[in-house]
């Protein structure tokens, strides 16, 4: 198994913006934990940050002759507007999950729609930090379940 993990815009603030919302860990610290939690399992686990929408889609081309077999996407403000991000995941046919740390569905009505959820194999929100390493576990017990 080969996970990226990929976070869009300001969330490389996470930790001090926002807090009511995004809460208090980091993103190095969220980044930290999955590596280590992958690197126990013997699974490589790449994270990128980016603040720039073609940043993202390059790094979705790119996953699939690196042979990235699972994505965990928190795509940010880009959930509810890149229309070029979503294409770049269907393009790839690499299955992902959705990660939001806000229940965006208890906030302003325009965070209520996502153009990545109806592609996404499921859609974590509202968990904080928590909903990056359920993801993953998630993806570690469907590939238990496959690969015994
Ligand atoms: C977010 C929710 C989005 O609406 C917002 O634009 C973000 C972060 C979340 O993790 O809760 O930047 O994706």
């Amino acid at each position: 198994p080969h996970v990226l993990v990929l976070h869009g815009p300001n969330l490389n603030l996470l930790g001090s913006r926002e807090p009511g919302h995004y809460g208090q860990t980091t993103l190095a610290e969220i980044d930290a934990g999955m590596q280590t939690l992958a690197q126990g399992w013997g699974w490589r686990l790449h994270s990128l940050q980016s603040n720039a929408e073609h940043v993202l889609i390059d790094a979705v081309q790119e996953a699939l002759p690196l042979g990235v077999t699972d994505i965990i996407i928190n795509p940010a403000a880009f959930t509810h507007t890149s229309v070029a991000l979503r294409d770049a995941l269907a393009a790839v046919q690499i299955p992902f999950i959705e990660v939001h740390l806000s229940n965006i569905h208890g906030r302003e009505p325009f965070r209520r729609h996502s153009y990545f959820s109806e592609l996404a194999q499921g859609v974590i929100a509202g968990l904080g930090a928590d909903g990056y390493f359920l993801a993953l576990d998630a993806i570690h017990r469907r590939m238990k379940r496959h690969n015994p």
